[in-house]
């Protein structure tokens, strides 16, 4: 018998995803966003299953590399872009394509042969204020790429939302409105939404789109869940009851001791810890499912277990399968109680949890 914590990626709910996507946006191409090892789920893994999405979105050239070294032969997007002359002129050779968001990168592009000409996403800060270039050097700065050696064809235009998950449509409005007079006059597909924006801001569609989180199976929206929005969740944590105890009344549980026992009861503890990606922050009272039943964490999430309350759990064992989040039990719901969003708990999961397929 080896630990049980382990990872558990359901591909077919993956598959699902995708075509979802796809029902949201029938007429864009669709960017795949397969940063951070895909969110958490491996990222080969995950660019096998997705061939039918029409490119990969990756944050650096490392990601692209491991890619490709898959076999895989989609375009690729750094959405960072290059950080030096020398990592630019691997690009075409390895086929990748760049967002170029600043003026070192402009410079280097006219610096590119052209032999080495790549296909440039030009990012235009719409309001975000993190990266892109401003609206009002939008035109020079098209211009400038437009006849650079280094630029291939068409720039695709392109830019990034702060705020599509949320209630209020003012910034959503503005970021639309600033993205649409910077490029009025210029030619070129257009590329905007990301998960949020695709389900809820038809206008942002644009030609091509660039789903992360919803592909995951994830809810962009802090009121409404994956399923209402038609998608399944990928990854589901797992792991087994280890021990089963007694205590009693007044026992203090884990360390700090910040739980106290109520009154003599079983608790259990379970394989799983921040070691795992569990977040330590998830309090007491956070949800897991013992034997399709429900039942709270008590205490401080440790490295490599955690303590749950068993007092609701009817023919508890040791072994006893425990679901830390999955289509039973949304992460977001695991997120909100550990003061975090989903995109960093699925992130956390490069870690030492065994991950397992299903449904390939
Ligand atoms: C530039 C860019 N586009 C698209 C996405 C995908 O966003 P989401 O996961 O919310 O769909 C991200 C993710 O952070 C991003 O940085």
């Amino acid at each position: 018998m080896t630990r049980p914590a382990r990872v558990v990626i359901d591909l077919q709910a993956l598959r699902h995803n995708l075509h979802a996507v796809k029902r949201y946006a029938p007429a864009q191409k669709v960017m795949a966003i397969i940063k951070a090892d895909a969110y958490g789920h491996g990222l080969e893994r995950i660019a096998h299953q997705l061939t039918g999405a029409d490119a990969f979105g990756v944050a650096c050239l490392e990601e692209a590399i491991r890619i490709r070294e898959a076999g895989i032969t989609h375009p690729i997007i750094l959405l960072e872009g290059f950080f030096s002359f020398e990592e630019l002129e691997q690009l075409k050779s390895l086929n990748l394509q760049t967002v170029i968001h600043q003026h070192d990168q402009v410079s280097m592009i006219e610096h590119l042969s052209s032999e080495k000409a790549i296909k440039i996403w030009m990012k235009i800060d719409s309001g975000m204020h993190r990266l892109g270039f401003d609206p009002s050097e939008v035109q020079t700065i098209h211009q400038r790429l437009r006849g650079a050696k280094g630029c291939l064809n068409e720039i695709i235009l392109m830019t990034h939302f702060a705020s599509a998950q949320e209630h209020d449509q003012t910034s959503m409005e503005e970021q639309l409105n600033i993205f649409a007079s910077a490029t009025a006059d210029l030619e070129g597909e257009r590329c905007l939404a990301n998960s949020a924006a695709i389900i809820e801001w038809s206008r942002s569609h644009g030609d091509w789109i660039r789903p992360g989180l919803m592909l995951y199976g994830v809810s962009p929206f802090p009121d409404r869940s994956a399923e209402d929005l038609g998608l399944h969740p990928v990854m589901s944590l797992q792991s087994e009851l280890i021990s089963i105890r007694q205590a009693r009344k007044g026992d203090k549980v884990g360390y700090g001791g910040t739980w106290v026992c109520p009154e003599d009861m079983l608790i259990g503890v379970v394989a799983m810890g921040y070691g795992d990606g569990y977040p330590r922050h998830a309090r007491s009272g956070t949800p897991m499912i013992i034997n399709g039943q429900i039942a709270s964490l008590i205490g401080r999430p440790s490295m490599d277990m955690l303590t749950v309350d068993l007092r609701q759990c009817a023919d508890v064992r040791v072994g006893d399968k425990v679901i830390l989040w999955g289509r039973e039990l949304p992460i977001e719901e695991i997120a909100l109680c550990a003061e975090t969003i989903p995109y960093e708990l699925l992130c956390g999961m490069r870690m030492r949890a065994k991950f397992v397929e299903i449904n390939g």
